[in-house]
């Protein structure tokens, strides 16, 4: 894993760090923003570099704060013959689809990354005034809307990227506040080895799922 401090420097100066999963699972790299630095142009180039779903992604405690769960717990008891898992073998991470209320359609760069930051914001209340954060919440969003919530397991209970990005803020000393896309290539998701040669070129780091569990499972 590369320092902390240089991955910490990346982020908070609004730069992606690419993440590949695992070999046997996914096989896929995801590219990750830390919420707080993200403007239209961290969603622009995550819908043209990267390509795959935008997700925003934070931690358990923060989900169980807000009061929001995953997907699964309500596809379970509303439309269980849809609760099955998918090939790589985890429950999706999954919960609501928002959008804030300041946005027009939802979709546009602006408009999520607006979704984005305010749900950031949202996120880094919780540990000191937890009850406006979950106001605000509740008052500031709708649902569903065109930004997907992921929550992390931790690391010891699932090993997906939600877990990978999310383990890796607090490793650095960050929120637990990120957003993610997969790479994707044609037809395909970008090959691990293509996605190392973009990292390349442009500057970015790139990380494996295996360096951050060897550091953050200790
Ligand atoms: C949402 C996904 C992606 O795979 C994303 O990387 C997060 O999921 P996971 O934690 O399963 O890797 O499913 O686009
Ligand atoms: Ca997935
Ligand atoms: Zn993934």
């Amino acid at each position: 894993l590369p320092p902390k401090e240089e991955i910490k420097r990346n982020l908070e100066s609004g730069l992606p760090i690419l993440i590949y999963d695992f070999d046997g699972r996914e096989e896929e790299v995801d590219m990750m923003f830390y919420a707080g630095t993200v403007t239209w142009k961290s969603i622009n180039l995550l819908r043209k570099d990267a390509g795959g779903l935008i997700c925003y992604v934070t931690g358990n405690n923060e989900a169980k704060k807000l009061g929001i769960t995953f997907m699964t717990e309500i596809v379970k008891e509303k439309y269980p013959p849809l609760y099955k898992k998918p090939p790589y073998g985890d429950e999706p991470a999954f919960a609501l689809w928002v959008n804030h209320i300041s946005t027009r359609t939802g979709i546009n760069d602006e408009d999520r990354a607006k979704t984005i930051s305010e749900l950031h914001k949202t996120i880094s209340m919780i540990k000191t005034r937890e009850d406006e954060a979950r106001n605000k919440f509740y008052t500031e969003f709708y649902a569903p809307g065109h930004v997907p919530i992921l929550i992390s397991r931790g690391l010891k209970n699932r090993k997906g990227h939600t877990e990978l990005s999310t383990s890796l803020l607090e490793y650095i000393g960050l929120e637990r506040s990120g957003v993610i896309a997969e790479m994707l290539g044609d037809g395909k998701s970008l090959s691990k080895e293509k996605a190392i040669l973009y990292a390349k070129n442009n500057g970015f780091l790139f990380i494996e799922g295996k360096e951050i569990v060897l550091e953050v499972i200790k």
